[in-house]
């Protein structure tokens, strides 16, 4: 039941139930029922006051999203609700423990009185949805907490803690029990004998200053309207006021950035799915062997231990392995440093922390992480390694960004046992880990794979074999078609700046700069074997030559003084003229948004041909690699999403188009972009 009631002498407790979250749902009816068992308890005349709790762990994770899809129209069942309770005639107490979030918030502020456990946190998150809170707690915070609070928790999104949330006014009492006996004795002792509705507190004298004053920062068009909603307090009466918050909410949430928003907010759930028929119950990992002592082996090393893991960290060779051991100590460190970790926790993740000479010498792991060097044999020998010494049922797992999975795991006798975890690097940092299916890998193994990368705090995402899996192989169609905008008439800085613009972290020549451009080179030098049919431009070549790596050599397609901030370079812009010259290609401008398209469409068609593959699952699985490790904006989508903005027809006619002209060879339009084009589908249909 969505609803329970209990009676307690003279005061009706009601508690609400939606797991996991307690979602204040339209669709399943919950806000319905939840109506009307305030109503009944406001007409019973054997109930003076009325207390409102959330069934199980947390208070509320706030309205269902998934009601935004619908009628705007039915939110208002949501916001009558609200409204009812903050103008019913007998006090109501929101007893809170965890969380109250979003709606969950707003239903709290609605009451009379807040009561809450020690552990509650409260926030109005709707701006990371891009939306504004739409449930009145544009109005009723501000009123209750002050105009600055008020504002910064709405702009920010961020949780503020009970005790916070005490000095603030936002709630009135806190305890260390269960928040439904305080409420009890809360109203037993008489702190709740009158109604108090929020909404008929005074408007905060400085209101006008502090919009004023957020106003310059507010960047987004949801900060913009949760600044205006906020602002009509000062104008409106509520309801008029409560009416234009609806207004505004519509409009944010028929924006692009929100809609976007929200397809990344369910697809970094979505992904972690394994698809009908595969699921498994995932074993569980406590204790990691990381096999390589380097760059990525020391960064999976930190991100594990802050996670509470036991690592074991294999690196034969001494000067390598005592530098791994400090890089984890130094790195452990700042976490101290910055207060982030106390020295008791830092001495913890010390103790679970041990280098070892020899894999023999790592067994005992649930999980064994191979990253050695990027070489066949190389691995090879390793995994024969791990093979003679992990126990049975252990995961055997390899970093590998390029080589084939699959012919490590026919090296050794337990192909199912054997997944790819590709971490990007830095891997403490980075969120976004690709986990590779082999031919045989098995569901329980995927399974484990994907809970582990969640018990550490990243998001996996499920690709199948290819070069470059399905992150890197996209994004060398978008390198492909940024160098050939260069080879036209282009400059690095202008297709980063464009790129930039439109909603890319960082431009392509930057990001080419930061990762080394000696990584791009070797695989270009293989590329240029295996596929002689589709060229690359030399431009990037040219730039190698100069032993030009980016930021780590101070050059690369742009300078780099003090080691990070790029300065354009004359040099590189005669190089880049040079080389349209030789090829005899007569320079033309170019738009910002020809570069937009063609690098975005490049991955739209190279992520529909993954997609028909089964190398991604979902066309959303391919967004949620590009927001969490290619600095794709998350209020783009990702590419996939954006393909569905433009449509596919329009998606398809300008592939057409792009394949009439300079290298129209790279264009060959994928058959499912053709056949949705076709049926008038949509990359979204196929999310499933
Ligand atoms: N509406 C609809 N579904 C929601 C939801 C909401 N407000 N909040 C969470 N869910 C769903 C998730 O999609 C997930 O569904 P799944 O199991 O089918 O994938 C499930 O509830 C559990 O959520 P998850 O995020 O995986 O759990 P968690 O314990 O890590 O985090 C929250 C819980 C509440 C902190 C987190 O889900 C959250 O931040 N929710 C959104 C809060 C928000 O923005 N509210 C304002 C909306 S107006």
């Amino acid at each position: 039941m969505p609803i329970n009631t209990r009676q307690h002498a003279k005061v009706r407790e009601i508690r609400f139930s939606n797991p996991p979250v307690n979602a204040l749902s339209i669709r399943s009816g919950l806000c319905r029922e939840f109506t009307a068992a305030i109503t009944a308890a406001l007409a019973d005349t054997a109930v003076e006051s009325i207390i409102v709790a959330g069934e199980g762990a947390i208070f509320s994770g706030g309205a269902d999203i998934a009601d935004f899809e619908g009628d705007p129209q039915s939110l208002n069942v949501f916001r009558d609700l609200m409204n009812g309770i903050e103008r019913a005639s007998k006090p109501i107490v929101m007893a809170i423990r965890g969380l109250s979030l979003g709606g969950g918030l707003e239903l709290a502020l609605a009451g009379h009185y807040r009561v809450a456990s020690a552990d509650a946190q409260f926030g109005l998150p709707e701006v990371t949805l891009g939306l504004l809170p739409g449930g009145g707690g544009t109005q009723r915070l501000p009123r209750l907490v002050g105009a600055r609070r008020g504002l910064q928790m709405m702009l920010s999104g961020k949780l503020i803690r009970a005790d916070a949330a005490l000095a603030a006014g936002l709630i009135d009492s806190v305890c260390d029990g269960d928040p439904v006996e305080h409420a009890l004795q809360f109203i037993a002792s008489s702190k709740a004998r009158a109604v108090r509705p929020t909404g008929a507190l005074a408007v905060p004298a400085d209101l006008s200053e502090a919009i004023a004053a957020a106003r310059k920062e507010a960047v987004t068009l949801a900060s913009r309207h949760i600044l205006t909603a906020a602002g009509t307090a000062l104008t409106s009466d509520l309801n008029s006021a409560l009416a234009t918050e609806a207004r505004l909410f519509e409009e944010l949430k028929a924006s692009e950035p929100s809609q976007a928003l929200r397809h990344v907010f369910f697809g970094q759930r979505l992904v972690s799915r394994l698809p009908a028929g595969l699921e498994a119950t995932p074993k569980t990992i406590d204790k990691v062997s990381i096999v390589g002592g380097g760059l990525m082996g020391t960064g999976i090393a930190i991100a594990l231990l802050k996670a509470g893991l036991e690592v074991q960290l294999v690196e034969p060779r001494n000067e390598a392995r005592e530098k791994a051991a400090a890089t984890v100590a130094a790195t452990l460190q700042k976490d101290v440093d910055k207060g982030r970790l106390t020295p008791t926790e830092l001495s913890k993740q010390l103790q679970n922390f041990a280098t070892r000479v020899r894999i023999e010498e790592a067994s005992g792991a649930d999980l064994f992480i191979e990253a050695v060097y990027e070489d066949m044999d190389v691995k090879l020998e390793a995994f024969r390694a791990l093979d003679r010494t992990a126990a049975a049922g252990a995961i055997l797992a390899s970093n590998t960004s390029a080589l084939d999975l699959n012919r490590l795991a026919a090296g050794i006798s337990r192909p199912q046992d054997v997944v790819g975890l590709h971490f990007f690097s830095p891997a403490n940092i980075m969120r976004l880990v690709e986990i590779i299916r082999g031919t045989q890998t098995s569901p329980e193994t995927l399974a484990t794979a994907m809970r582990f990368t969640k018990r550490i705090g990243k998001i996996g995402v499920f690709s199948g074999v290819c070069d470059g899996f399905i992150g890197n192989r996209l994004f060398e169609e978008y390198l492909r078609q940024a160098y050939f905008l260069l080879e036209e008439g282009a400059l690095p800085q202008q297709v980063d700046r464009a790129l930039e613009a439109w909603g890319m972290a960082m431009g392509p020549f930057r990001t080419l700069d930061l990762a080394g451009g000696d990584v791009g080179w070797s695989v270009r030098k293989r590329r240029a074997r295996e596929q002689p049919d589709r060229p690359y431009s030399s431009i990037p070549d040219r730039v190698c030559e100069l032993e030009r790596f980016g930021q780590k050599t101070h050059a690369g397609f742009y300078l780099y003084a003090d080691g990070r901030t790029a300065q354009v370079d004359p040099l590189i812009d005669e190089l880049v003229v040079g080389e349209s010259a030789w090829l005899g290609v007569v320079r033309r401008s170019i738009s910002d948004a020809e570069i937009v398209d063609r690098c975005l469409l490049a991955l739209v068609n190279e992520g529909a041909k993954v997609l028909a593959e089964g190398i991604a699952y979902r066309p959303v699985d391919i967004d949620i690699v590009y927001v969490n490790g290619y600095g794709f904006s998350a209020e783009r989508g990702g590419p996939m999403f954006q393909g569905d903005v433009r449509g596919m027809a329009s998606v398809l006619q300008a592939i057409r188009r792009f394949a009439t002209g300079r290298h129209g060879w790279a264009w060959e339009p994928a058959r499912l972009i053709v056949e949705l084009a076709d049926r008038g589908g949509s990359f979204a249909s196929l999310n499933g």
